[in-house]
């Protein structure tokens, strides 16, 4: 291959040709590899005689030639123990059917070529792919050594996916291979509810990388909490402490879950504030709502509302302890063999009642019926949800396994009842408009019980005051 210098006339010899050594190493496998194994069998037992395809899904443009992050699709991560900056966008899972059950082969990019052949300047031209613009990918013997899959040039997804095979794919997230195979609504339906129904229950491996991705969570407010000072002398606040909290999540882990919501005063109000461009006022509140995700791609989730100065005035403590009751009443109910919805309508027992006794009823409830749906004027949204890959984890699940379902060993949930006084609310008194405050923590059901694992951080209105005036870190 010639190249030409910018302005320049003559041709000359591609300086990129040539006398690269030879750097090819062998990776250990990744600690979630032999986990994704079999968790592979489980879904080649469920869909016998079939062919399965689990895109990774690849690069998203963020502006002109600068793309966002790699994030490969949860589903992906969950069969292959992927991780962090290792992960190859475009990659593709296949199972294929064989005579006695699957063979299992990862499509993906290999290593750029530096000798030539179609992709030979990909290594030093290519900005999107090319090693010298975004580093070392593994080669096609690395990808398989680390996870422990066959793997294969993406360049052979289009022959393998031919053929008169019946086959289910997760559609949406790979354009060539949605092309190449015939949508099948219902099948593909089925296997995304199988594929989200198999994360429900937790392995130990993944309890571990919640554990994990949790405690670098509560690292990330004790960060965020030893700053508060400082964001009220800042004119967007809410921005250093959503910096401070986002530095941890990049230290420690691969990122951010969800993007963090740093949100003052009446901010609080909204569910998903994630502009995060007010100032961080001494009297009010501060509703910090974040989550590191670890390298593995498991999230914490956790929410913390801090008085700015210290002190909870009065009125902010009332509705605080409300919902710290109705919080506290949640994870009371979490238990193995208890309904999924319980812990909600213990939590929204504890808030209507409360409300109840302040007087305060929303428009159409009757004190014979105090917890009902009308109270979502002030709750807004329900009290938790799984955790895991997702921050909303597992939501393709079907009612009766997850939202109609029981609790069980090995699922991770958050409960995090909120209390939202909408700032234009006449309902509601004036004192309270503007006021909002949410509480969550990440538990895991265990065979007697549930385990906090968000248990590092204070949660009580006392205790948080006294972390507020005297971080720890
Ligand atoms: N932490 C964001 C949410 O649960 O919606
Ligand atoms: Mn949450």
């Amino acid at each position: 291959m010639e190249q030409h210098d910018g302005g320049g006339t003559a041709p000359h010899p591609d300086p990129f040709r040539g006398d690269w050594a030879e750097t090819e190493r062998r990776l250990p496998a990744l600690t979630g590899a032999a986990w994704a194994a079999k968790r592979r069998s489980a879904l080649a037992e469920r869909f016998p005689g079939e062919r399965i395809v689990v895109p990774s899904g690849g690069l998203k443009v963020r502006s002109n030639d600068f793309d966002h992050t790699f994030r490969p699709h949860s589903a992906f991560v969950h069969l292959t123990g992927e991780q962090g900056t290792h992960a190859v966008p475009d990659s593709v899972l296949v199972l294929e059917p064989t005579g006695s059950g699957h063979s299992v082969t990862l499509f993906t990019r290999p290593r750029s070529p530096r000798d030539g052949g179609p992709d030979g300047a990909e290594f030093h031209s290519d900005r999107r792919y090319g090693e010298f613009w975004v580093g070392r990918r593994r080669t096609l013997a690395e990808t398989a050594d680390a996870l422990g899959i066959e793997a294969a040039a993406r360049d052979g997804l289009r022959r393998a996916l031919a053929g008169e095979v019946p086959t289910r794919v997760v559609r949406g997230v790979d354009a060539l291979v949605d092309s190449l195979v015939p949508p099948a609504r219902r099948a593909e339906a089925e296997l995304e509810g199988f594929l989200a129904e198999s994360r429900l229950v937790k392995d130990e491996w993944e309890v571990d990388q919640l554990r994990a991705a949790v405690g670098s969570t509560v690292a990330g407010f004790h960060d965020a909490v030893g700053e508060l000072d400082r964001a009220t002398r800042l004119a967007r606040g809410e921005r250093w402490i959503e910096g401070t909290f986002n530095r941890r999540a990049r230290l420690d882990g691969y990122g951010l879950g969800f993007e963090t919501i740093a949100a003052a005063g009446a901010h609080a109000c909204v569910l998903h504030w994630m502009s995060n461009d007010g100032p961080v006022r001494d009297g009010d509140l501060l509703l910090l709502d974040a989550g590191v995700e670890a390298d593995t791609f498991y999230t914490g989730d956790v929410t913390r509302t801090l008085p700015v100065g210290g002190r909870f005035t009065d009125v902010q403590r009332r509705v605080y302890d409300l919902v710290f009751a109705a919080q506290s009443a949640g994870i009371a109910a979490l238990r193995p063999g208890a309904r999924y919805g319980d812990f909600h309508e213990a939590a929204m027992r504890v808030i209507a009642e409360g409300l109840d006794g302040w007087g305060l009823r929303p428009p159409g409830a009757t004190a014979s019926t105090p917890v009902s749906g009308l109270y979502r004027r002030y709750t807004v949204c329900g009290s938790g949800h799984m955790l895991g890959l997702d921050c909303h984890d597992c939501a393709g699940a079907r009612d009766e396994t997850y939202l109609g379902g029981t609790l069980e060993p090995g699922h991770v949930l958050t409960v995090e009842p909120g209390l939202y006084f909408q700032p234009d609310d006449l309902t509601v008194p004036e004192e309270l408009r503007g006021i909002g405050v949410r509480i969550e923590d990440d538990f895991v059901i265990t065979a007697d019980g549930a385990l906090c694992l968000s248990s590092g951080l204070p949660r009580g209105a006392d205790e948080v005051e006294e972390w507020v005036a005297s971080p720890s870190r």
